[in-house]
């Protein structure tokens, strides 16, 4: 039997995805590329913001179809959106034709949830939190013979305050560094040259482990230090990084580290300090702009990027500008832009003062002008230097180039061909734009 896999969402899923592609085949089951061959098929949602559940919905809904044309497919719904009680509760009545809903602990089940599935008897539903099992021991396919993504910890003790992630993904576990080193020596023994290390706060790993009262856990320092010296690990990168949690003394030990140095990515969301306070962020813009001057002391080369919401509750038009005014001060080389989006649940979700979406349409846009002018700007730097790419695949606009990264992580187009896949070649950088570099 055949399954297809969709995932919808952030990298952690793209990897729960690699997993549960692992657990499937263990237990016996193929994987295809076609979602009209497949007897099982697998959706992993994402919450983070309603324009994500909006696809979902529209996603499930085409799959009535396939079931009423072949009732015989298993169709079964997964990830962080299910996890919410309102979304399971309303899955009975609209999702008749979904035969299992798992939350986010329930994943390495799959396989005995389908077999119950195939016997039929109705929808089945685990969103229980009693297995807090870390997928250690879980088989996973990686999709990218390249990246290999490795999760550090699981869930996240945060709560700021738009987040849904602690709800649905619980508090923080740290995997065990004996874990994290043997799957990325694994990894890197099957040809992967690059490691992605997964959290929701990378930064603040470690933090549950070592004996209680005892100074003696690893930090996310020793994670990087350990990761960088696995024989074949060219390059380590990490996500996601929490201001509050990046000292200075980590910078150094980053500096020190050339597979991990020319890259980061902080997630600033907000350039005001009053909406900072109200997103419970545990950071000011003076410290933010500490961070980046020590970055940029250290390590002048390096790429910066963030990700910003615009329109979080109460934001006035003087609070948008201070995020504008930021922003132009610590010259990202990219930012990731959201609308802010209620989520049930959440503390934002009941603030007074909620954005109207057109003012958030209009500010998003004056921000994505202002960012893609300095996107640009700093891409123009790179005409004429020689960077070191490594090479991904061919390029999804125009198969007929590669598409790689540089050691700062922007996307470069190059000529060449398929032998050069998983190869660092230097190439001569001809051309910018605002998301990627040209080496044509
Ligand atoms: N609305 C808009 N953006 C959000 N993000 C997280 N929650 C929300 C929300 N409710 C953004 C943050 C985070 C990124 C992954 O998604 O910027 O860093
Ligand atoms: Fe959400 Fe904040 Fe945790 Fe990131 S750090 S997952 S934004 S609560």
């Amino acid at each position: 039997m055949k399954f297809y896999i969709k995932t919808f969402g952030c990298q952690m899923n793209e990897h729960d995805s690699e997993i549960i592609a692992g657990v499937l085949q263990q237990a016996g089951y193929r994987p295809c590329d076609e979602l009209d061959a497949a007897d099982i098929i697998v959706v992993n949602t994402c919450c983070i913001r309603e324009s994500a559940e909006n696809k979902i919905w529209g996603y499930i809904g085409n799959l009535k179809n396939i079931k009423y044309k072949r009732p015989g497919v298993i169709i079964a719904m997964l990830g962080c959106m299910t996890q919410q009680t309102t979304i399971s509760a309303a899955l009975k009545r609209y999702g008749s034709h979904i035969d299992i809903v798992l939350g986010t602990y329930q994943q390495h089940r799959l396989p005995e949830y389908i077999t119950r599935a195939m016997i039929g008897n109705g929808q089945i539903v685990d969103i229980s939190e009693d297995n807090r099992d870390f997928p250690d021991e879980l088989p996973c396919v990686r999709t990218s013979g390249v990246t290999a993504q490795v999760n550090i910890s699981y869930g996240c003790n945060n709560f700021c305050s738009y987040c849904i992630v602690p709800y649905v993904r619980g508090r923080e576990r740290s995997r065990s560094l004996n874990a994290i080193l043997s799957e990325i020596r694994e990894a890197a023994a099957a040809g992967s040259k690059e490691i992605m290390l997964l959290g929701q706060n990378v930064n603040s790993y470690g933090k549950d482990l070592g004996e209680a009262g005892q100074n003696d856990a690893p930090d996310f320092a020793t994670v990087l230090k350990a990761a960088c010296a696995v024989p074949g690990i060219k390059r380590v990168r990490y996500m996601s990084s929490h201001p509050r949690d990046f000292s200075n003394a980590l910078v150094d030990e980053i500096s020190k580290l050339p597979q991990v140095r020319s890259y980061y990515h902080l997630p600033l969301q907000s350039g005001c300090d009053k909406t900072l306070k109200a997103m419970n962020r545990g950071y000011d813009t003076a410290r933010y702009a500490a961070i980046i001057d020590h970055i940029r002391e250290q390590t002048p080369e390096a790429a910066v990027t963030t990700d910003i919401i615009v329109g979080f509750p109460g934001e006035t038009e003087d609070d948008f500008q201070a995020t504008l005014d930021f922003i132009a001060r610590c010259r990202f080389d990219a930012a990731y832009t959201f609308l802010y989006s209620p989520r049930s649940g959440t503390p934002a979700a009941k603030m007074a003062d909620q954005v109207p979406l057109q003012v958030k349409k209009e500010r998003l846009q004056r921000l994505t002008a202002l960012q893609n002018q300095i996107s640009l700007e700093k891409n123009q730097t790179y005409i004429g230097q020689i960077v070191h790419v490594l090479v991904e695949g061919p390029s999804k606009n125009n198969p007929e180039y590669l598409t790689g990264r540089t050691e700062s992580n922007k996307i470069v187009i190059l000529r060449g061909g398929m032998e050069l896949v998983n190869q660092i070649v230097a190439v001569k950088i001809t051309g910018a734009k605002t998301w990627h570099l040209e080496a044509l």
